[in-house]
């Protein structure tokens, strides 16, 4: 029997946008911050469409208090941001950038005038290049050091944000910054390596929960941001559900499953063969301290069936399934109910949050003081949908944080590629509400779907 929808999200619903530091600060360099793996890429040339860099990005630095302020009048009570590392410890670890803190400190004082409730994560890409040089995340210097800044993280701010998220994304900026994927720092290394590099970011992950247990008070939250493997049963039958559930657990040994099941898997150890990663005593006992949340960026999904004897069995899309501008984002809603529903039910995690969703499209334009992007409305109606299916069949899910509040620097896409709800104009910074976002706003003030 199909689930009938219910009519409203849970009360307590947390509706939100999310942003990272890179991608809209801008202030590359200004008051104290040093240069990030990013801002090192973005000046190598063909790295990053029409040349781009985030030197300047949305302004968001100095134009941060218009933001919310805008934020607010959407309705929008909850903003995932991320600090930027090289602005609160240039070099990495060591000396700590007061102006680094001193902006920060503003940016809450903003936030909380406006009423919104910051969800902070700790690492969005953004390394400090001091300690790229230093052998960036192949080497242990990028735990040791990570340790350190979080401390100094939760301490400066643990009074006033009780929202931690630990890392985003990590296979983002291991395996697409060290596997010839492109992401910074553009690295191009043996799988060895790229497995070393994942191994030093759980360690990181585990320093970050450690950091906010001690000093981030007792009220506070903290969980990791993972893009896992999203995977969905090409029919809702027994068989298909089943093989989806099989391809889920392997696809997300390295990470999800590492940290749930507090040791690597077996399975996942024999296909790394040599190329498995070095384990020092203790990491372990980090990474798989408990955690008190799951973040999920969902976006799209694999498509799998029950193939001969139930053998799980991908299928790719072809050419002519329908995708936004990005071509990794094909349309896939049912991501929002499968992943959900498999994390909860495989990792037995108790609170999950979307900590992103959204599409990018590279032709939202201003007309007449409008920008209709009509496609996105019908993209977050479609996913949100199945988001509540979802929950009404007992998936775990506390909140959503769309992807994103405004157009910024999309990595290597640069500024082509907008995913925001509110249309920025990188000539002159102009913010303009896009069609969705005023649909967003009527959804989070109905708790409905519109
Ligand atoms: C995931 C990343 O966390 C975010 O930084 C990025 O902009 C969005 N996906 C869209 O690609």
């Amino acid at each position: 029997m199909p689930s009938p929808l219910p009519d409203r999200f849970p009360r307590n619903f947390v509706w939100g946008t999310a942003t990272a530091a890179a991608q809209i600060e801008g202030a590359a360099f200004a008051d104290g911050k040093s240069e990030s793996v990013w801002d090192r890429l973005a000046r190598r040339p063909g790295a990053i469409l029409q040349g781009d860099t985030l030197d300047q990005a949305c302004d968001h630095y100095h134009r941060f208090d218009a933001d919310f302020a805008l934020m607010r009048s959407l309705g929008l009570r909850h903003y995932r941001l991320s600090l930027a590392w090289p602005r609160l410890l240039p070099a990495g670890d060591r000396t700590v950038n007061q102006r680094g803190i001193d902006f920060y400190h503003r940016l809450f004082d903003s936030m909380q005038n406006h009423g919104i409730t910051p969800w902070v994560t700790l690492f969005h890409w953004d390394l400090p290049q001091a300690l790229e040089d230093r052998g960036g995340w192949r080497s242990r210097c990028v735990p040791e050091a990570f340790a350190h800044y979080a401390d100094v993280a939760v301490k400066a701010f643990g009074d006033r944000v009780k929202h931690w998220i630990t890392l985003n994304e990590i296979r983002c900026f291991t395996i697409h910054g060290y596997g010839g994927l492109g992401k910074a720092p553009g690295a191009n290394e043996a799988p060895g390596v790229v497995n070393q590099t994942i191994h030093h970011a759980l360690v990181c992950h585990g320093h970050a929960v450690r950091a906010v247990r001690e000093h981030g008070g007792r009220s506070a939250k903290v969980g990791l941001t993972d893009n896992c493997e999203t995977v969905i049963p090409l029919t809702e039958t027994p068989d298909d559900i089943a093989a989806a559930r099989a391809y889920f657990i392997e696809a997300n040994q390295s990470i999800l499953g590492a940290i749930h099941g507090g040791r690597y898997a077996p399975a996942y150890l024999r296909r790394c063969g040599a190329d498995r990663p070095k384990v020092t005593r203790g990491d372990f006992a980090l990474i798989s301290q408990p955690t008190d949340f799951l973040g999920l960026n969902i976006y799209t999904g694999l498509f799998v069936r029950a193939g001969k004897r139930g053998r799980p069995e991908h299928l790719p899309p072809s050419p002519s399934y329908p995708h936004t501008d990005s071509p990794w984002l094909g349309l896939a809603p049912r991501a929002l109910y499968w992943g959900p529903r498999l994390a909860a039910e495989v990792y037995g995690v108790k609170n999950l949050y979307i900590t992103e969703n959204g599409c990018g499209y590279d032709d939202d334009r201003v007309v007449n003081g409008e920008c209709h992007d009509l496609h996105r409305v019908e993209f977050l109606r479609s996913y949100l949908k199945e988001l509540q299916r979802a929950i009404g069949d007992g998936a775990p899910v506390r909140g959503y944080f769309l992807w994103s509040f405004i157009d910024n620097f999309e990595w290597n896409d640069g500024t082509t590629r907008r995913f925001g709800i509110v249309h920025n104009d990188f000539k002159t910074q102009r913010r303009t509400p896009k069609l969705s976002a005023a649909w967003y706003a009527r959804v989070i003030a109905g708790h409905r779907l519109c």
